[in-house]
């Protein structure tokens, strides 16, 4: 071993992505949110009580992953997949939040469906761009973020990159809101 290279150096490996389906093969982290950890977040409290109570309690979003040590030098990665519906009119979207490391960035690959990246600063800064098959979507630092399904049969599904000790704070946004929220109304996408 090079006397350069750390005691505890990493073998390379690779993971198997299904880009039609928006699968990580090989995944061994699972997160699952489903429409009861999302309280608080919509507009219509009462929609979502509903969809609770009489829709079942369906899944939200996942995440795929297959961690790596959460240290400076890696780069974590995911597959999330977020299913279309409405709470209300207001479109389903993850709960969003800042890194805990305030000055990483993230990218995100988006592999299918449709959709929108809201983003906000803490002073108050707001940004959206569009998420389609194709399209990257860079995070800069210090910019919460928060993925919405604008369309109606098809997951959103994206392949994100960040820094391994990024970590998630969820706690600011939860207080602070996003300034903007994402409806479907009559077949249109609305910002407001
Ligand atoms: O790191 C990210 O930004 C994503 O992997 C998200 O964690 C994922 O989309 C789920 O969203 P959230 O962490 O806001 O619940
Ligand atoms: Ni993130």
């Amino acid at each position: 071993m090079n006397v350069d290279e750390p005691a505890s150096l990493m073998a390379p490996f690779s993971v198997d992505i299904d880009i039609d389906r928006g699968l990580l093969l090989n995944a061994t982290g699972h997160l699952v949110r489903k429409a009861s950890d999302m309280r608080g977040h919509y507009a219509d409290a009462d929609a979502l009580a509903e969809l609770i109570a009489e829709g079942d309690d369906p899944v939200h979003y996942e995440v795929f992953e297959v961690p790596v040590p959460d240290e400076l030098g890696h780069l974590m990665y995911c597959i999330s997949t977020l299913q279309p519906g409405r709470v209300g009119d207001e479109c389903f979207m993850t709960k969003g939040h800042y890194h805990t490391m305030a000055e990483t960035a993230e990218i995100y690959l988006c592999l299918r469906g449709e959709g929108i990246m809201l983003m906000k600063t803490a002073d108050g800064r707001c940004a959206s761009e569009q998420m389609v098959r194709g399209k990257m979507v860079y995070v800069p630092p210090y910019w919460a973020h928060r993925s919405v399904n604008t369309g109606d049969d098809e997951p959103l599904v994206s392949f994100c990159v960040y820094p391994g000790k990024a970590g998630h704070n969820y706690g600011d946004i939860e207080r602070e809101g996003f300034p903007k929220r994402v409806f479907k109304r009559g077949g249109e996408v609305v910002i407001e």
